[in-house]
């Protein structure tokens, strides 16, 4: 599985991207403005550093308008995808853009439909929204395993980019369940090193090694 860090905070993909941990970033609006930065700016910054594809989201809720910023936004580098909304001009803009040869990310999915409808659209990523549904008790990764599902039914090249991801269980289940990518803030991915008993077994190996008055340097 793929990992895409869910962030606009340079710093923090910097420090994933030094241990070979960032395939690429996603970003939103509410994440540019969690930045404080220009949207330009940072992008740029981010698709300097990173290899793999970095999602700019467009903000229009018109096809045209989508176009004209996904356009815009991918001059920022050639590992900008377009990420826009799925909405019926979402999925006109997602067309488009993909036909012109640009990476898409549709957005904001939260039913099988919306992602089958995404992929006859072209989208090179779909992003379901994990926690969001679990947010309203409806098991967020039924929907991954649906869209798997279907999407191996019939051999879709769309990639199930699973997102809204909250915690290290989501990045195990999603990985279990065969999505190709997930996007995570940088703190949950973090996270996934974090053991009890790792941290119980290391303290006992510390206060052993301390009592035998050695050192290895
Ligand atoms: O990848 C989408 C993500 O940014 C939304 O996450 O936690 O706001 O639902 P969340």
């Amino acid at each position: 599985m793929k990992f895409f860090v869910d962030t606009a905070d340079v710093d923090a993909i910097r420090e994933l991207n030094d241990l070979g941990m960032v395939d690429g970033v996603t970003t939103n609006p509410s994440l540019i403005m969690k930045s404080g930065r220009d949207i330009k700016e940072v992008t740029a910054e981010i698709c300097a550093m990173v290899d793999g594809p970095v999602s700019a989201e467009t903000v229009a809720t018109d096809a045209d308008g989508m176009i004209a910023e996904g356009r815009e936004l991918a001059k920022i580098a050639d590992n900008i995808t377009v990420k826009v909304p799925l909405t019926w001009a979402g999925l006109k803009a997602c067309k488009t853009l993909t036909d012109e040869g640009r990476m898409v990310n549709v957005t904001l999915c939260f039913s099988a439909n919306q992602a089958l409808l995404a992929a006859k659209a072209g989208a090179t990523f779909i992003s379901p929204f994990i926690g969001r549904l679990d947010d309203l008790n409806i098991d967020g990764m039924d929907l991954i395993q649906e869209i798997r599902t279907i999407y191996d039914n019939y051999g879709y090249e769309t990639q199930i980019l699973a997102a809204s991801i909250r915690s290290p269980n989501h990045m195990k289940d999603a990985a279990l369940i065969g999505a190709d990518v997930a996007t995570a803030p940088p703190g949950v991915i973090k996270a996934m090193a974090n053991h009890v008993l790792t941290d119980k077994g290391l303290d006992a190996f510390l206060k052993d090694w301390a009592s035998t008055g050695q050192s290895i340097l």
